[in-house]
């Protein structure tokens, strides 16, 4: 249900728009930053009086300042306030910090993460600001790349549905806008390199990259962010096919583009396809980028430009009436516009939501029994360098590393480290502490003393995982093996023989088979924000059944590159051969604390026409003793297709409750179009067998199969 355009608005944006010069248009199509490259503070004080179209990296109270300099204007067109708001109001210190969106991703839950941007948006508007960077809809299918942490996951249908739930929370409440990013293929660069070529086919953009945009586009995200690589050699910052055509065109988007970071100038200084900045800008606004994050020097050169009759006044007319549309639809000129008081920030019903989302996030990897707890122990020991490491757990885009890093920054916020957490829910029980060792330093361990802590304990958790300097942009990692002693750590403490629960605080899927043979118990929490200490000692008591499960494949080794569950058949061997076959975790995998139990798999009829809906049911028992809530995944395989097609994907999924000794029948809709893939000359839907797999994970389902004629 695409946002219906609003003729009160379109009415209000041309009445603007006809009264503008060439310099104020070119000014609504840039956006500046205090820490642009060569941005000196004069010259920051002149941008800041010309009412720019957006300001970046601003926080609170210096856009109060901005935006009535912007009033003395002629026009006085309010600027927009960006900020990579990217899991909750993450650079503001005091607000609540949400898992990331990798985190979040494995909570399959997107009526909570749709709260999640609602409570979002509340707090970045109530420090004054109106555009979150948010979400990333790449896709993280090369786990090398650096900003992993930062996507939903492996899988484009998945992301398509959470990307669409936390747009709609962004946007629900008119307080701010969302971005989609980066617009697109990112994260499929070359050996996952960061920024780099894109090489695939424009089919495949279609087939794979391209969805989440379209449900972007769908629920009415109001921008779009291009990604700083190329696509077969083409700079996304000026790829007209795929921003004119697919985007604007095909995907009906009608919100605004902005480039990423300095990209205009990219064009020039890293990627080489243009001159000088005349060509640079001419190549972007031709292609249908409307505004140009930083590269301040894009102003003049454009206004000559247009002056000169070398970029088109149509293209900057279409640049600056999106750009109007969404001021206009925010209520930016509504000078009574009512935004929430900055009480709401970190206030506890949002720490409340926090919490409930964190527990949901959390994936229990391995489990020989250990866990839940039977009793409680009487002397618990905390131990690893994620153990009580905030910058660690928060992961990228918080207050300690952008705009500027600020390592040693105090946080405002009530936070709980793994050890915190462990203490809070153990109030009764004594919690002793140890680093242990560092997370990428062999030489930096004490292992000695970590040992003397934990040697009469009932119970030991340790945390290990990566680190902040190990995660992010220009971050990439040829080797996911856990670095440091972290194993040599994990290994000894296992020597004491006592319950060990390892708790992994990453950015992304590592290789830590020892540690996992040494654990009693294994929880991914990825990067956990807040309250994942809390969730982690809840989930360790018992209190719930875990009922995350991955979003993202883990694989046996570095060099087991791509792991994707959705690759096609055909490989000679099927598996390296010095590796087992498969992936270490994968895709939708996550145990309970009970045994879900799948059975009656059924579709309502077995054969179809192409503008139908498959109703697909499935029995679901909990044979445990504990209620728990489980995510019944829907996979599809086209038997025989003209060309090669994924062996299985995604393509439905319901998270229900069910209690201990309930049998619950689930129903999921397929329509038959989600069949359909793209060939080179469009889409299509091709007759024939398909088959339905419906289970607890990527590998383990019941199949049945229908006929689509
Ligand atoms: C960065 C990132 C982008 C972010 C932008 C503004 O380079 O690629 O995700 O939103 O710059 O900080």
């Amino acid at each position: 249900m695409k946002r219906k355009q609003d003729p009160a608005i379109e009415e209000k944006v041309e009445a603007l728009l006809s009264q503008m010069t060439v310099e104020e248009k070119v000014g609504q199509m840039l956006q500046v930053s205090y820490n642009a490259n060569g941005m000196t503070p004069e010259a920051y004080e002149k941008w800041k009086k010309m009412g720019l179209g957006s300001y970046l990296h601003v926080l609170g109270d210096e856009a109060e300042e901005i935006r009535e300099l912007a009033k003395q204007t002629r026009l006085k067109i309010p600027p927009i306030f960006g900020i990579d708001a990217i899991h909750g109001h993450s650079l503001l210190n005091g607000a609540t910090i949400f898992p990331s969106q990798l985190a979040m991703s494995c909570s399959w839950n997107p009526d909570l993460i749709y709260e999640m941007g609602r409570v979002t948006a509340k707090e970045v508007a109530a420090d004054g600001l109106d555009w979150a960077f948010s979400p990333v809809l790449c896709i993280g299918r090369d786990l090398r790349w650096g900003r992993i942490n930062e996507t939903f996951g492996e899988d484009s249908y998945l992301i398509s549905r959470l990307g669409a739930a936390i747009i709609k929370g962004y946007e629900e409440d008119g307080y701010m806008i969302a971005c989609a990013k980066h617009y697109l293929g990112y994260g499929e660069a070359t050996g996952g390199r960061d920024s780099y070529d894109t090489e695939v086919s424009m089919r495949k953009v279609r087939e794979v990259f391209l969805p989440p945009f379209r449900a972007a586009a769908e629920v009415g995200c109001s921008s779009v962010m291009t990604a700083y690589g190329s696509l077969d050699s083409t700079p996304l910052t000026c790829h007209k096919e795929a921003l004119r055509d697919l985007l604007k065109g095909e995907a009906g988007f009608d919100g605004f583009v902005v480039t990423d970071w300095e990209n205009v100038r990219s064009l020039v200084k890293q990627q080489m396809v243009a001159k000088d900045m005349d060509e640079a800008c001419k190549m972007t606004i031709d292609a249908g980028n409307d505004m140009s994050m930083n590269t301040p020097e894009f102003y003049d050169a454009t206004v000559r430009l247009v002056k000169e009759g070398k970029i088109a006044t149509e293209y900057i007319d279409d640049a600056v009436r999106r750009i109007l549309r969404v001021k206009f639809r925010l209520g930016l000129f509504d000078e009574n516009r009512q935004l929430p008081d900055k009480s709401v920030i970190a206030c506890d019903a949002h720490k409340k939501l926090n919490l409930e989302l964190t527990r949901e996030t959390l994936v229990l990897l391995k489990n020989d029994g250990t866990l839940p707890l039977q009793k409680q122990p009487k002397k618990i020991a905390v131990i690893g360098p994620n153990a009580d490491n905030l910058r660690n757990q928060y992961g990228d885009w918080t207050f300690f590393t952008h705009p500027g890093f600020k390592p040693d920054v105090v946080p405002l916020t009530d936070y709980y480290t793994i050890l915190g957490g462990m203490k809070k829910v153990y109030a009764d029980s004594e919690v002793v502490y140890a680093r242990g060792c560092d997370t990428k330093n062999k030489a930096d361990k004490d292992i000695t003393a970590a040992i003397d802590v934990a040697k009469d304990c009932d119970l030991i958790v340790v945390a290990v995982g990566d680190d902040y300097e190990q995660n992010g942009e220009m971050k990439d990692r040829a080797d996911l093996t856990i670095s440091g002693a972290q194993t040599e750590l994990v290994t000894a403490l296992k020597a004491l023989g006592k319950p060990l629960v390892t708790v992994l605080v990453n950015g992304k899927p590592l290789v830590f088979g020892e540690i996992a043979q040494a654990s009693n118990a294994v929880i991914e929490t990825f990067n956990g924000g807040d309250a994942v200490g809390i969730a982690v000692a809840e989930l360790i008591r018992g209190d719930f059944s875990p009922s995350g499960r991955l979003s993202i494949s883990f694989p046996y080794s570095s060099c087991a590159l791509p792991c994707y569950y959705n690759q096609y058949s055909g490989w000679h061997g099927g598996k390296y051969m010095d590796m087992p076959e498969g992936n270490a975790y994968v895709f939708g995998y996550g145990l309970s604390y009970t045994e879900f139990e799948y059975s009656n798999l059924k579709t309502d009829k077995t054969t179809y026409q192409k503008d139908d809906t498959v109703t697909v049911t499935v029995d679901v028992k909990n044979n445990g003793a504990m209620d728990a809530k489980e995510v019944v995944q829907l996979y599809i395989h086209d038997t025989v297709s003209t060309i090669l097609t994924p062996v299985k994907q995604l393509k439905g999924f319901e998270k229900v409750k069910i209690k201990a000794g309930e049998t619950k029948t689930v129903t999921l809709s397929l329509p038959v179009s989600d069949l359909g893939f793209y060939k080179e000359d469009g889409f299509v839907i091709e007759a024939g067998e398909f088959e339905i797999m419906v289970g607890k994970n990527s590998a383990e389902h019941l199949t049945t199969t229908i006929t689509v004629e």
